[in-house]
């Protein structure tokens, strides 16, 4: 074993193709080799991951239960009352066709699992109509194989549902998000195909432990969002032509207020210069055109291996919550995307032409064209591996990271079920709360639908009258969409709900 740690070569530069003389030679170009190996990389949630995991095995041990039950459901037949006719266990196989209606799962471990024939899907069909495709509460659920299109809301929506699994589907042109698994911890979203989505194409919120991995996403406004959420691993995923490719980031006002330990690592990050149509005061309508990675007040972030190409703004956005317009700071949440790590990635072609608002932001700092990089805090905390290699802003305080990969960390997703969040939290309006109203509803900032903090002044001591309003919705802001009816909780859980929205605070803790 050679025991000289270091190589030193040096590289002549030939300027224009042709040899430059001794006196007008530009300084060579030295490159250090390091042969010491590096450390490995450690985060806070690894240790419980890694105990399933055998050395270097990619180990996704999740499955939903079954009980033997098998439905199938055909053509002309309902998907719901296959739900409403199944018990926990239950695997409900839904053959080919057209199917128009909205499927709400409020039972565990249920299978709900499409036919493929010669390549036909069983189709769910909003037709502009309807708001949302698959809901599910319950613990256990696995949505695989549909084809859903044309609603107004969400495609697939996990509503506080621990160990879901979420693959192999096609979500085209349909509303608002496209999968949000929201309050659910340990899950895995894969092999998905998402596209023509107004906000999130793939939108994991206020979750834990959750894998997105090989998925293609495309032409929506947000390619895959990981917010105020918690280790997330977002892995080999085609994300091209969005407004912004992958966002981690913290929505102010949530009342889940951190995000950190994400990965994002080997995916494919390219062209992301669609025009942004997020609706017209939504966070995401800040995203600006161009965006290929975005990190706003996330921690712990580490980018590897990614390839990200001809992203017309910026490579990578580091910032804190200066991008988010109008959204108001939230005082619980702080502010700064601490310790990001960039290791090797990929970068070419980005910031050919940075939106208006990167320019006015980076104004005296922007050359001609954007950074492949940039940290608009300016954060003392990161690192990064061969700086050299890119154009950066603002990274003038990084180190050198102690770790070259993450390699060590195969899934973010635990080698247990977790138990179902409602056993563990009694507070039924809390729960609903959180697990269905904060998908819209912020504390202070603008989200789908007005801040909390504007109903509250609304409604004071009236719960009645929100829990009547969210049962049977009508248009009131121009400037907002419609807000979905809430039909599918029973009444009671509506006034929980509701009462918990007049007694939420911006601090409340989690
Ligand atoms: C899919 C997004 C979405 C979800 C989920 C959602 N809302 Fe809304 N909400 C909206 C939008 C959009 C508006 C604004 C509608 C308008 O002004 O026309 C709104 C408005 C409201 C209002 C204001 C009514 C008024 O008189 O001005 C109340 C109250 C409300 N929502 C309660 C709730 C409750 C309670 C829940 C959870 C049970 C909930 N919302 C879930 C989107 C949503």
């Amino acid at each position: 074993m050679n025991k000289a740690t270091m190589i030193i070569g040096a590289v002549v530069l030939l300027a224009g193709g042709y040899f430059v003389g001794k006196s007008g030679q530009k300084p060579a170009t030295v490159i250090k080799v390091d042969s010491e190996p590096k450390a490995a990389f450690t985060s806070s949630g690894a240790e419980e991951v890694a105990a399933a995991t055998t050395q270097g095995a990619l180990v996704r041990s999740l499955v939903t239960p079954t009980s033997g039950e098998l439905i199938i459901v055909s053509e002309g037949e309902s998907i719901q009352d296959a739900v409403v006719a199944a018990s926990p266990g239950a695997v409900i196989k839904v053959m080919p066709g057209v199917y128009k209606e909205t499927v709400y799962i409020d039972k565990d471990n249920i299978t709900l699992s499409g036919v493929i024939e010669e390549g036909r899907y069983p189709v769910l069909e909003g037709e502009g109509l309807r708001n949302d495709a698959v809901l599910y509460s319950g613990n256990g659920v696995t949505v695989e194989n549909l084809y859903i299109t044309h609603y107004k809301g969400n495609g697939i929506m996990g509503q506080a549902g621990n160990n879901f699994i979420i693959r192999n589907n096609f979500i085209v042109d349909t509303g608002i998000y496209g999968i949000f698994p929201q309050l659910g911890k340990n899950g895995i979203v894969s092999h998905n195909i998402v596209s023509g989505i107004e906000d999130a194409a793939i939108y994991v919120g206020m979750s834990d432990n959750v894998d997105v991995v090989f998925n293609q996403v495309f032409e929506s406004v947000a390619g895959i969002e990981i917010e105020n959420s918690r280790h997330a691993l977002v892995e080999a995923n085609f994300v091209y032509n969005n407004t912004g490719g992958i966002l981690a980031f913290i929505t102010p006002g949530l009342p889940i207020k951190t995000c950190g330990d994400v990965l994002i690592r080997n995916n494919f990050i390219v062209d992301n210069n669609h025009e942004n149509f997020a609706i017209e005061g939504s966070l995401v309508s800040n995203i600006p055109v161009g965006t290929g990675v975005l990190v706003m007040a996330c921690d712990d972030v580490v980018v590897e291996g990614n390839i990200i190409t001809g992203n017309d703004s910026v490579g990578i956005t580091l910032t804190d919550f200066s991008l988010a317009g109008n959204a108001a700071n939230d005082p619980e949440s702080e502010p700064n995307p601490n310790r990001p790590r960039i290791l090797n990635n990929i970068m070419r072609d980005n910031g050919n032409d940075p939106a208006p608002v990167v320019r006015a932001a980076l104004a005296a700092m922007l050359e001609s064209t954007g950074p492949d990089i940039v940290d608009t805090v300016g954060m003392d905390d990161g690192c990064i591996l061969n700086p050299e290699r890119y154009r950066t802003i603002g990274l003038g305080k990084y180190t050198e990271c102690e770790f070259s990969t993450t390699a060590n960390v195969a899934s973010y997703m635990l080698p247990e079920p977790v138990p179902g969040r409602s056993m563990e939290d009694l507070d039924k309006g809390k729960l609903a709360y959180y697990g269905v109203c904060a998908g819209c509803h912020a504390y202070s900032a603008r989200m789908i639908g007005p801040p909390t903090q504007i109903i509250q002044a609304l409604y004071m001591d009236n719960p009645q009258g929100i829990a009547d309003y969210a049962a049977n919705p009508v248009k009131k802001r121009p400037d907002y969409p419609e807000m979905p009816p809430q039909s599918h909780l029973d009444e009671e859980t509506r006034l929980a709900a509701a009462e918990y929205m007049l007694r939420v605070k911006e601090a409340a803790a989690p």
